[in-house]
């Protein structure tokens, strides 16, 4: 995990703010640990006297109630948010399509353009008389918070993703989840590689970042990794594994980021789409072909994918996630807003909105976690 030094929250707090109801939603790609951030923040808005309502799949509850049967918002209360803590996705339902800044909109003419429908998420808010919105997901969704911020909502969000690559938080629930999964596999991927003498293959998620794929393959004793952030020569990998072939050690694991690339070469990109991010995916299938005649063994290749967002949220997540819902609360109750709740270990802190999700957190190549990857002879496809 990556760690900073503690800094205080300097800032002074602005005057407390009176508020009678909050709308809480999840945007983007689901993480373990957001039923967990909706329950801390339920509670703790209940406990102070407001009344909590979800919005159903990202803004979509109040840009198109009419596909909804409860109109697109559910009321939030202490029983409909008991015993969620452990449980994954998220109970809103999310959405990682249609930028309501940036939304799809099919012409007359066939043409789609983009369209600006913050005006009718402002509209939403005042027509429910919502006070304020914990906006809970990655960059596009703390980016969309930002700016229905600068349009006078009050906001406060909560940084969400497997990826763990959004700067100024230290870490994010969902990414100890996927990794502890991710390293379970690598277990158990080693036995029927080493009984078959085979090179298996692993691809992992974490878009632009190594994070996943670094963190686990480090855990999982792989015996090369292949991150975005080092561009990879399989030729270097196939020494690697023929080093290893000498030393009688008959099977390898290759643990691939699916934005790892490389030298001088493209992204494996599956879908490009409007409105929303390029689907990543295909590397380590790639890696699997090109490997092969490489090495003259046997190769496989498996696509973890969604199975990492999955699941129950470990320890670690979901107490990040109860701690930042309870944060966000904290911070409306402050009187502040545009501000982002972000984990600066021991403390959490809260960060500007418009400063949070614009730059990418990619693995320093001088950390100590690449240090220890290199120390203990795993090759990083350099
Ligand atoms: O950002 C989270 C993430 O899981 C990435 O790791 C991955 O590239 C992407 O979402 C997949 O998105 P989708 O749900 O559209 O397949």
């Amino acid at each position: 995990m990556p760690r900073k030094t503690a800094r205080k929250n300097t800032e002074s707090a602005p005057a407390p703010t009176a508020i009678k109801r909050i709308a809480i939603n999840t945007g983007g790609g689901d993480a373990p640990g957001l039923n967990a951030v909706i329950r801390a923040a339920v509670v703790s808005a209940i406990n102070r006297g407001w009344e909590c309502l979800g919005i159903r799949e990202g803004y979509n509850g109040l840009l198109m109630p009419e596909q909804y049967r409860d109109g697109g918002l559910i009321r939030l209360t202490r029983e409909r948010v008991r015993g969620i803590t452990h449980l994954g996705g998220t109970i809103l339902g999310t959405t990682n399509r249609g930028n309501p800044l940036k939304y799809p909109t099919v012409m007359k003419d066939g043409r789609i353009v983009e369209r600006d429908r913050s005006g009718e998420i402002i509209a939403g808010f005042k027509k429910h008389r919502i006070d304020a919105v914990i906006a809970i997901g990655g960059d596009g969704s703390l980016s969309i918070a930002g700016v229905l911020a600068q349009k006078g909502l009050k906001v406060v969000g909560v940084p969400k993703t497997i990826d763990n690559d959004l700067d100024e938080t230290v870490i994010t629930f969902g990414f100890d989840t996927a990794v502890s999964f991710a390293t379970e596999c690598l277990d158990r991927l080693r036995s029927t590689a080493e009984a078959h003498r085979r090179v298996m293959v692993v691809e992992v998620m974490g878009r632009y970042a190594g994070w996943i794929a670094l963190n686990t393959g480090i855990s999982g004793a792989a015996d090369a990794i292949l991150i975005p952030e080092i561009p990879y020569d399989l030729g270097k990998v196939a020494t690697a594994i023929r080093e290893r072939e000498r030393r009688g050690r008959h099977f390898s694991i290759v643990v691939v980021a699916e934005g790892a690339h490389p030298q001088g070469g493209e992204l494996t990109v599956v879908e490009k789409r409007i409105g929303s991010a390029e689907r990543l995916g295909g590397v380590g299938e790639k890696v699997a072909k090109e490997l092969e005649p490489l090495t003259s063994k046997e190769t496989r290749h498996v696509v973890l994918g969604h199975l990492l967002r999955g699941g129950s949220p470990t320890t670690f997540d979901r107490l990040l996630a109860l701690r930042f819902g309870s944060a966000a609360v904290r911070a409306l109750a402050e009187g502040r807003s545009g501000v982002m709740v972000a984990l600066d270990p021991p403390t959490v802190r809260y960060v500007p909105l418009e400063k949070a999700p614009h730059r990418m957190k990619t693995v320093p190549l001088d950390s100590d976690s690449v240090l220890t990857a290199r120390e203990l002879g795993i090759c990083l496809g350099d």
